[in-house]
């Protein structure tokens, strides 16, 4: 017991630094099923990971400081455009303006492409992702553009079938013209996963067939993967707690599981 404390006062301490040093700090998630927490057992994306998830499902840590919000308002098969007209961007909207007010910085995600692919162009995609920015600035927060997560899908060389590629370029091409911070998960996913190879890489699907949404291992990993994007573009501004040996799995290919 005592020796399991001590090997945890390191952490500790470096929890009880970053929380007085920052400004309090809120997330918000905005997005389709590849962020969101998902409806039942194993069908979310990486937001479980990111956040903490709580239901006895999905117990997993969060990758932030204790006491950090981090509210995950993304939905199972949103459009840019669904996620406007099914009323979730108002709740979006409502939740970042609830944090805005007690005064503290207030970051939003946003990653969408995976349902608008189906669609229509990127170009339609990238039209409605410039107002959410507009929005979310409008609301006193800021907006961090996220690419998405890569499908687990192989072409016959390892290499990843990237259908989603035009989309994450729109994503960067908006983050650019709007000069936002980008995290580029299509791009660090696709590197982990070819590394990692398709039979690992699949051990992250919810089932077997499915390669877009996560199962729980697979939330931990990419939820992981998407802090240290986000501690990159913000160098020790957030209230993230690393987890050194998963990110070095991470950044070096290796199966984490
Ligand atoms: C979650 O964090 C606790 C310490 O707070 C640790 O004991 C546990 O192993 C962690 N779980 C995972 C899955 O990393
Ligand atoms: C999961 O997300 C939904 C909204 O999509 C939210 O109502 C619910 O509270 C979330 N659950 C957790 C545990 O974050
Ligand atoms: C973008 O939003 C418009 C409505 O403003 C909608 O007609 C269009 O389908 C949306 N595009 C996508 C890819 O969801
Ligand atoms: C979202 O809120 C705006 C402003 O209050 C309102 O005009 C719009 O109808 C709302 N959208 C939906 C889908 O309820
Ligand atoms: C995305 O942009 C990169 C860099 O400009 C380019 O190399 C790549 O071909 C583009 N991918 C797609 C699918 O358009
Ligand atoms: C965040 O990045 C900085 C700069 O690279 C690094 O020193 C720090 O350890 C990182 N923090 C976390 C939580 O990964
Ligand atoms: C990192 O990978 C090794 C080798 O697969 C594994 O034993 C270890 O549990 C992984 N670490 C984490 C934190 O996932
Ligand atoms: C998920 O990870 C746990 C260990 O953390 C492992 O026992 C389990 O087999 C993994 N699940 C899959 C599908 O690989």
């Amino acid at each position: 017991m005592l020796a399991c404390l001590i090997a945890w006062l390191p952490l500790l301490g470096y929890i009880a630094l970053v929380q007085s040093q920052l400004q309090p700090t809120s997330f918000v998630l905005v997005g389709d099923s590849t962020t969101a927490n998902g409806t039942t057992t194993d069908s979310g994306g990486w937001g479980d990971g990111f956040c903490g998830g709580f239901t006895t499902a999905e117990l997993v840590n969060s990758s932030l400081a204790p006491n950090t919000p981090c509210i995950n308002t993304a939905k199972n098969g949103a459009t840019t455009g669904s996620f406007v007209a099914d009323g979730f961007w108002n709740i979006s909207l409502a939740t970042m303006k609830t944090e805005v007010a007690k005064g503290r910085r207030t970051l939003v995600t946003v990653q969408f492409g995976h349902n608008d692919m189906k669609i229509a162009p990127p170009e339609s995609m990238g039209a409605n992702l410039t107002i959410m920015v507009q929005q979310i600035r409008a609301a006193g927060a800021e907006p961090v553009l996220v690419t998405s997560l890569t499908r687990r899908n192989f072409n016959a060389d390892g290499t990843i079938d990237d259908a989603l590629g035009p989309w994450a370029n729109e994503t960067i091409l908006i983050a650019q013209q709007q000069n936002t911070h980008l995290l580029d998960l299509h791009a660090a996913s696709i590197t982990y996963v070819e590394e990692i190879g398709p039979d690992a890489a699949h051990r992250l699907n919810r089932d077997p067939t499915d390669n877009t949404h996560l199962n729980i291992n697979g939330t931990i990993v990419f939820g992981r993967m998407l802090a240290d994007l986000m501690n990159a573009s913000f160098p020790n501004q957030l209230p993230i707690i690393p987890d050194p040996p998963l990110s070095f799995n991470i950044t070096h290919g290796i199966p984490s599981f």
